[in-house]
């Protein structure tokens, strides 16, 4: 307990510094505080939190861009003007301006001048260009020479040759050597030609998806520092022999929404040390594709969810990788006692959502010793009974869109203390099962859109502190069952103390995130930082 709130004073502190150096340094945004909203902000931005000088002209209406002299010689890290009518952007718009992330998305600019963006060339890393009806096979001569540049997009744009194609060469020669992320989502297209990242040696992540590619781009090839691939809803079929030969740094592909129904042995080869998480959901296979995936030696996460997967039979996923999440939501899914030999020792998270299933398969599960997670949302299950879970020992239970009306508390013996439980939409009238067990067994419970009852069982489950986090959910008067009341609703308590005594708060939970490991850190810090924003966004903005 004292270490974890000298952890937070500890933090405290560093926030605090934080603010205080925020106020101090604050923009000043002289003229432009009729269109703009201008300030530092606390914001999570590329995996951490920050305090980032921020000049939001989102949504105003502009119809020219605002004369931004008063921010010559201020670092500014994002400027925002996306959805406004922006259509020509005069040569000197940015001149003197120093800015890290531009976001001019969603603007009717349909072409950009060829040097806007070259007083920007020392400082621009991020540029968002989403739907600005630009045709980029026009060519993208603006982006030349901004050698800083790490992320570009340029989705929910055009292609001006008819077929669709992504021609060869678009790149070449603009100088953009740090570009890393590229988005090409929403293009309408169709190939994908050799050449393409041409002069973009440094490429990492690129999104390809919501387009009509047919086949792998043979051109992925050239980019050698492939790390991330998404072409989620394409029209892929088939994933070929050697389709990454060449490539070692592939981490993550996102196959989703495609229709591959075949996958062969040696599609992912070269891949063995690096592949860590394939997602395939909503795709056309029969089967795991054992065969493919037996030597990649990091997997960790592997995505069947909406395929036509009937069996999984005993060994097919025995393989050199430790997988540690499975999805299986959303398949035909016969479930049997030796399903998940091979990875019964890592298997932590595993989703079985739209299975059809009443009840667990417990025989296939009871196999998984580290499983903590288990998502099986969206079945037919109508009761919790005493033997639902078996011997599991779970810290995370999903269980949304089901029928449940019943539960029995001891069901939930099992399990560790610090359960987040989530409910919600289900038939439950009661949920006393909360009282019947040890103070402390849940964490967090939703029991949202459930037909549950005001009565004295939910005046002691919402004043007791017997859960660690407020309960979320509803319930109605038997009397009255129209009218609902939220339980946070004060109307509800204040209707429950007159028929039932104010139960005094007996159990003084400790939240199990709070223990050392890297989501108590967020949970902590998000509990800061909402009020370090609030604080801030007291401040008058200039
Ligand atoms: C910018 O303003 C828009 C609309 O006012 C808001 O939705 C958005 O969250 C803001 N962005 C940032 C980074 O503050
Ligand atoms: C922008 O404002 C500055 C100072 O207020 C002024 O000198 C400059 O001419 C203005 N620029 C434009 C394009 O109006
Ligand atoms: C954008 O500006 C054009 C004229 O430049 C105007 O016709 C159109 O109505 C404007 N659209 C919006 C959404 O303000
Ligand atoms: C702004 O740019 C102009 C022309 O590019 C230059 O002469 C001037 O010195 C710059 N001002 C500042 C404050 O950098
Ligand atoms: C895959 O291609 C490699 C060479 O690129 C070849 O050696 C191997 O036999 C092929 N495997 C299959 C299953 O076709
Ligand atoms: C299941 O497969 C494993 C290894 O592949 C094997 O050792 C075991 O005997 C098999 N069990 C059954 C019931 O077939
Ligand atoms: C409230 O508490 C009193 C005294 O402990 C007890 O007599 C009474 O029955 C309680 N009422 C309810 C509704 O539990």
């Amino acid at each position: 307990m004292t270490c974890v709130s000298n952890m937070m004073a500890g933090r405290f502190i560093v926030y605090l510094m934080l603010w205080i150096a925020s106020v101090t340094t604050d923009l000043t945004c002289r003229d432009l505080r009729s269109v703009c909203t201008c300030g530092m902000k606390f914001v999570w931005y590329e995996g951490a939190w920050k305090n980032l000088a921020v000049v939001n002209c989102s949504s105003a209406g502009l119809v020219s861009i605002p004369n931004f002299s008063s921010l010559e010689g201020q670092d500014i890290d994002m400027l925002i003007l996306n959805n406004n009518n922006l259509t020509d952007i005069p040569p000197n718009a940015f001149r003197n301006l120093t800015v890290k992330e531009l976001v001019l998305s969603r603007n009717p600019l349909k072409s950009i001048r060829q040097n806007l963006f070259a007083p920007l060339k020392e400082s621009l890393k991020k540029l968002e260009l989403q739907g600005v009806e630009l045709y980029i096979d026009d060519g993208l001569v603006f982006l030349s020479n901004l050698d800083q540049l790490r992320a570009l997009d340029l989705g929910n744009n055009h292609l001006k040759n008819e077929y669709g194609e992504f021609t060869g060469g678009i790149f070449d020669g603009l100088g953009l050597n740090s570009l890393k992320t590229l988005g090409l989502r929403v293009l309408k297209m169709t190939k994908l030609k050799e050449g393409a990242f041409r002069g973009l040696p440094n490429l990492e992540e690129l999104d390809i998806s919501i387009n009509y590619l047919a086949e792998i781009p043979g051109e992925l090839k050239n980019v050698k520092n492939l790390r991330v691939l998404n072409m989620y809803s394409n029209e892929i079929n088939i994933l070929k022999n050697g389709t990454f030969d060449g490539l070692s740094n592939v981490e993550s592909l996102y196959f989703g929404a495609n229709e591959i129904a075949t996958i062969e042995e040696g599609a992912f080869a070269g891949l063995e040390d690096s592949l860590q998480r394939i997602n395939l959901y909503h795709n056309a296979l029969t089967s795991v594709p054992v065969d493919a995936i037996v030597n990649l030696r990091k997997l960790k996460m592997l995505g069947f969810a909406a395929n036509n997967i009937q069996t999984i039979e005993n060994g097919t996923l025995v393989g050199e990788y430790r997988l540690e999440i499975l999805e299986l939501d959303k398949n035909p899914l016969t479930y049997h006692e030796n399903m998940f030999t091979g990875v019964e020792d890592s298997l932590t998270t595993l989703f079985i959502r739209e299975n059809e299933l009443t009840t667990l398969p417990l025989r296939a599960l009871r196999k998984l010793k580290r499983l903590s997670h288990l998502d099986a949302a969206d079945n037919h299950i109508t009761e919790i009974d005493k033997l639902f879970f078996g011997n599991l020992k779970l810290s995370k239970i999903y269980l949304m869109r089901n029928k449940i009306s019943k539960v029995d508390p001891s069901a939930f013996e099992s399990h560790p203390n610090g359960i987040i439980l989530d409910l919600y939409k289900n038939l439950l009238t009661d949920i006393s099962f909360i009282l019947k067990l040890e103070v402390c067994k849940f964490d967090d419970v939703d029991v949202s859109s459930n037909p549950v009852i005001c009565d004295c069982s939910i005046e002691e489950i919402l004043n007791s502190g017997r859960v660690a986090f407020p309960i979320n959910g509803e319930c109605s008067f038997p009397e009255d069952e129209s009218k609902i009341y939220r339980f946070d609703s004060p109307r509800l308590m204040e209707r429950l103390v007159s028929s039932c005594n104010r139960t005094k708060q007996y159990a003084f939970c400790r939240p199990s995130v709070y223990e050392a490991s890297s989501t108590s850190r967020v949970t902590v810090m998000n509990v800061l930082v909402t009020i370090m924003t609030l604080i801030t966004y007291l401040q008058p903005h200039v």
